[in-house]
């Protein structure tokens, strides 16, 4: 799993789809405090200890690195984003339920967070011990930073 870098100045932000989400009743936006233990047993339950920790960092955040994807519908969180977690300037973790996959919604939640990452002020983003590298490919221009795995990741407790 190789790191892969974004650069955020110059980046094409699809403010559209946000309002097309908002169409099917699924907003994207940054999680709130109180939410944090919804949120937390969420994405460890749906995606486990390593990174429920990670997004646990991101509460601790001023402001709140963590975007979370809502069914109004139902007011369930369906997918997370992160960002500076295990390290400044590193995106994820970010997951999207099984059952909304295929929507858009990862998109969002990737654009979301390499927005406020530019807006705070870096110029490229380090996507994290990618899994789906295409999918970084696709929607962020993301290419593999040569040499960078295991990288940081190596050797976690399991
Ligand atoms: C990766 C993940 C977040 C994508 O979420 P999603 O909501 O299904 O993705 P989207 O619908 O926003 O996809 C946006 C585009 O990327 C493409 N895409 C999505 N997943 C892809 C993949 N694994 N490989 C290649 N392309 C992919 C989609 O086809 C879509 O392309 P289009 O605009 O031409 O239709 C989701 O599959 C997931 O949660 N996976 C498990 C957790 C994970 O691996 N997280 C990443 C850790 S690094």
């Amino acid at each position: 799993m190789a790191d892969m870098l974004v650069k955020l100045y110059d980046f094409d932000y699809d403010e559209s789809l946000f309002q097309h989400l908002e169409n099917s009743q699924i907003t994207v936006r940054r999680t709130k405090a109180p939410e944090k233990f919804i949120v937390l047993n969420w994405v460890k339950n749906k995606f486990g200890n390593h990174w429920a920790s990670e997004c646990d960092v991101s509460f601790s955040n001023n402001p709140i690195s963590c975007f979370i994807a809502v069914d109004e519908s139902k007011n369930k969180i369906i997918g997370f984003s992160c960002y500076d977690a295990t390290c400044k300037d590193f995106f994820g973790p970010m997951g999207v339920d099984d059952n909304y996959r295929g929507k858009n919604i990862g998109k969002a939640l990737l654009l979301k967070a390499l927005k406020s990452m530019e807006e705070v002020g870096y110029a490229y983003a380090i996507i994290g011990g990618v899994g789906p590298a295409k999918f970084y490919e696709k929607v962020a221009k993301a290419i593999i930073i040569e040499d960078s795995e295991p990288g940081i990741y190596k050797g976690l407790l399991k």
